[in-house]
């Protein structure tokens, strides 16, 4: 396992959109650990594969430690409700806004086994998987973030 370098905004790999994954190779496999390591040596809740140069459809969301969702080819495909809350990002490092996200998502995926998948998720995970999913394709929250927090508000 390997530590990744995280791009940081103004990279233009960022804003690239991702192309989906069609088999699940060794490579990937090693590319899902990976980004688990350099996601928790980062002390990040999610990491998406663009944010370590990588423009395929796949990402990495720790909110609860030890409970790993791979996400790969994520979609979601039900959204419920609205929530505004702080959101970060290893790659706008130091930084935090308010951003407006669904109060409950549904997300389907394929794990390593190249099985599909769906989990619903709320709040604050609701929140990771539409961030990480967004970075699939090009979105980072600052773009639509409702305000940018003040150091002292976080
Ligand atoms: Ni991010």
């Amino acid at each position: 396992m390997a530590k990744l370098q995280i791009r940081k905004v103004g990279d233009e790999v960022l804003r690239k959109t991702c192309r989906p994954v069609e088999e699940i190779t060794p490579r990937i496999l090693t590319l899902l650990d990976d980004m688990i390591d350099t996601m928790r040596a980062a002390n990040g809740v999610g990491l998406a594969a663009p944010q370590v140069g990588i423009l395929r459809r796949i990402a990495v969301v720790e909110v609860e430690e030890g409970e790993v969702y791979e996400l790969i080819n994520p979609k979601i495909i039900a959204r419920a409700g609205e929530q505004e809350g702080a959101e970060g990002c290893l790659s706008v490092p130091g930084r935090y806004g308010l951003v407006k996200r669904p109060q409950h998502v549904t997300v389907r995926a394929t794990n390593r086994h190249g099985e599909e998948f769906e989990v619903t998720a709320h709040d604050f995970l609701a929140r990771a998987f539409c961030h990480e999913i967004d970075h699939l394709d090009g979105h980072l929250y600052i773009d639509k973030v409702t305000r940018m927090l003040e150091e002292d508000e976080y």
